[in-house]
């Protein structure tokens, strides 16, 4: 088990566009995505890519599961995506809260497409091809967007909803599903 240290905004790899995957079903990509699930686990985070760990290659991983507590929580298949292709369907956007491992503390309105098609593959190179809409389509636009360099703050069309956690939803226990469901993401 390797929790790997999540690299924050401002550090340049998260700047950079991620190399591709070239070799599938190896114990070097078997590695990564071990060390990937770890650190996600560790961080409580729905998602994470690669480059966050300071690797500049085109994997991520994302996964919410069922909460009998939080039946209303959006459910996402625990997921290796490797080399996504992403196209949005239809011209439909959708606000949402964002949170992301490498922003710690702070939550960001994101407009994102509501539905879109990804395909990719697996860390064996098996094909995947989803149509998903809603959260499950956030998360993987999200997490593909750390891999061509961008931060969700990048995509945010009013700065002023960018803010710290507690400050715009006190109360709110920051494990209760919303939260964890939106930390990156
Ligand atoms: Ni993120």
């Amino acid at each position: 088990m390797t929790v790997r240290t999540v690299l924050k905004m401002g550090d340049p790899v998260l700047y950079r566009k991620a190399d591709p995957v070239t070799a599938f079903n190896t114990p070097e990509l078997d590695r990564l995505i071990e060390d990937m699930f770890d650190t996600m686990a560790a961080y409580h985070g729905a998602g994470l890519a690669a480059p966050q760990i300071g690797v500049s290659t085109r994997v991520v991983i994302f996964g919410v599961q069922a909460n009998p507590r939080y039946p209303d929580a959006e459910v996402v298949p625990t997921t290796i995506l490797v080399n996504p292709v992403l196209q949005p369907i239809g011209m439909e956007m959708e606000e949402g809260w964002e949170g992301c491992l490498s922003v710690p503390g702070l939550r960001g309105l994101v407009n994102r497409y509501r539905q879109l098609r990804y395909t990719g593959y697996d860390q064996r190179g098996n094909p995947i091809d989803r149509t998903v809409s809603g959260f499950h389509a956030r998360v993987v636009q999200h997490e593909c967007d750390h891999l061509d360099g961008i931060l969700y703050p990048m995509r945010m069309n009013d700065l002023r909803r960018l803010g710290y956690e507690d400050v715009l939803f006190p109360g709110l226990a920051k494990s209760s599903a919303q939260m964890a469901a939106s930390e990156d993401l």
